[in-house]
């Protein structure tokens, strides 16, 4: 029993892309699938892309279910393996859900526009993934455009994100004289804008084309030669181990539009990436994906916006052993049971019931208020608790009151509870008590505002604070007279002091001013 479950674990492959808006997940994303065979023509995931519509257009969004549900999670088997994509939105719906998943994943691709390098979603990401020590994939899109030169681009890696990057391919040509991929670890060449087979030609022991063919001569093709040459003398060479501790990216060109490239990243991804691993839990335990029982943790809920409904969706990543249909779990959090009745497994273009599921996988569990953000849930008497999900630093606040002083009771249930899910960050000015929210993007205030309303009732009034830069500090060097508007002072839910600072220039002002003063930042 547990060694084919351990086949199975195995064939998992679960990863996020990371990106900047406009870098190209969508098209590359949609690429996979159509080389799953998920989905049969280009546009498909395209239609459904968030970032085409208003913020205010999301609520709309958001009750067609079976879109917005089914794209959090695409699922497809792809060379004996089964890939889990987990969706991580920019564009407005950028939010600290975008971070949590970021959590439930194995590896990560990150997708870079190669005319424009390293943006700063990505960095924000990335750090994320960093942390996390978990291998990044690095794929330098939208080549059959005029873009940075490749050597720059691989050394940005390094200066900016001080990743290794080591390159698996490199370009011939770019923009419109683009004309194939010198692909380093398959010793080929694969060109541009042909089909099939005939689209790879074999180098010979040197590394070389064959002298018949016509792009051996070709002053791109030579000083593509030039460049590999360069970076095999001074740049990294590949370096499994340092991969698999996220410590070097392997770099592929190429171009999602086009389709050029994307197959050979997919299958040096699918070979590369690590199957799910040991999970860390009840403090000091290492849990193995095939242990015999089932448990997993909650990292995402996504609340039904039909009023009629009030249920929600609990993201659970499976760590270890196997989900059936009807399984009884406790969350460990309470000690509750629960029977594990409706869950749902993600497909791009439709939700099915799912039937079973392994360590690795994601499954959605129709949820009426039990879960929350963070929770375990194992089967089994064995208690197992996952590590906490970390907090990220908001950077947006607002400041947020009742809009009718009669109805307290229901604005601090309903603030209570989601705060308590995740959904937003809660603080109080230091002083006054007021109440103050966070969050990394703007659209958790919209979605908070429509869910006070439609779930509990409660109009709220909010104010924004704009972009703030938030530093904790040691309540044993707080002095109140060190706060000024610029630094508002504020508490978090924890009743632990921080500043919200009015820009980086105000905090490196602080700074001089206190300079023994430590300030710290969550993640
Ligand atoms: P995102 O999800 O990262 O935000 O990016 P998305 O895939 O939507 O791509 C953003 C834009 O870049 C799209 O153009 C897309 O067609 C284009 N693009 C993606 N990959 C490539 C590539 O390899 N080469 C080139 N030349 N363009 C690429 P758009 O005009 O903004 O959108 P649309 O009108 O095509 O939908």
């Amino acid at each position: 029993m547990a060694e084919k479950l351990l086949d199975q674990v195995n064939k998992r492959r679960t990863f996020a892309i990371i990106s900047h808006p406009d870098a190209g997940k969508t098209t590359i994303t949609e690429q996979m699938l159509l080389f799953g065979g998920v989905i049969r023509s280009a546009g498909t995931v395209k239609a459904r892309k968030s970032g085409h519509f208003a913020t205010s257009d999301w609520m709309e969004i958001e009750k067609k279910r079976g879109i917005s549900v089914t794209s959090s999670v695409m699922q497809f088997e792809y060379e004996g393996k089964r890939i889990n994509i987990l969706d991580t939105p920019g564009h407005q719906d950028f939010s600290e859900d975008t971070y949590r998943t970021l959590m439930a994943v194995d590896a990560a691709v990150m997708v870079i526009d190669s005319a424009k390098g390293i943006e700063p979603q990505t960095k924000k990401l990335f750090k994320v993934v960093r942390k996390r020590g978990i291998p990044i994939f690095t794929f330098m899109n939208k080549l059959d455009r005029d873009g940075r030169d490749g050597l720059d681009l691989v050394a940005e890696l390094e200066d900016i994100l001080g990743i290794e990057g080591v390159a698996m391919n490199w370009p011939i040509g770019s923009g419109k004289s683009l004309k194939g991929l010198y692909d380093i670890q398959n010793n080929r060449v694969e060109l541009y804008r042909k089909d099939g087979d005939d689209r790879f030609i074999d180098l010979d022991s040197d590394g070389k084309l064959p002298e018949s063919e016509e792009l051996s001569q070709d002053s791109l093709y030579l000083s593509a030669l030039d460049e590999i040459e360069l970076i095999k003398e001074a740049g990294n060479t590949f370096d499994e181990d340092k991969v698999l501790a996220g410590e070097q990216t392997p770099v592929f060109f190429g171009s999602a539009l086009t389709n050029f490239g994307v197959e050979t990243f997919l299958k040096s991804f699918v070979d590369l990436a690590p199957a799910p691993s040991s999970h860390k839990v009840n403090d000091d335990e290492e849990l193995k994906p095939d242990d015999d029982e089932f448990s997993g943790f909650i990292f995402k809920i996504q609340a039904n916006m039909n009023p009629n409904h009030r249920d929600r969706i609990a993201f659970v990543r499976i760590g270890s052993g196997e989900f059936e249909k009807g399984l009884d779990v406790t969350l460990a959090r309470t000690g509750k049971a629960v029977r594990l009745n409706n869950a749902t497994e993600f497909m791009s273009s439709e939700r099915v019931q799912v039937s079973k599921a392994v360590a690795g996988d994601i499954v959605g569990l129709y949820d009426t208020g039990n879960f929350q953000i963070g929770d375990s849930i194992y089967a089994g008497k064995r208690k197992i608790v996952y590590e906490p999900l970390p907090e990220f630093t908001p950077e947006l606040f607002m400041r947020v009151t009742a809009k009718n002083v009669m109805k307290q009771k229901s604005f601090h249930k309903g603030m209570n509870q989601l705060v308590q899910e995740g959904a937003v960050q809660l603080y109080r000015n230091f002083n006054t008590d007021e109440y103050i929210l966070g969050a990394v993007g703007q659209l958790q205030f919209e979605v908070f505002k429509f869910r006070m309303q439609n779930e509990y009732n409660s109009e709220v009034e909010m104010t924004s604070l704009g972009k703030r830069v938030a530093r904790w500090i040691d309540p044993e060097q707080l002095d109140p007279k060190m706060s000024s508007s610029r630094n508002l002072l504020v508490k978090d839910r924890y009743d632990k002091p921080l500043f919200l600072f009015e820009n980086e220039f105000a905090m490196r002002w602080f700074h001089d001013k206190y300079p023994d003063v430590k300030l710290t930042e969550k993640l």
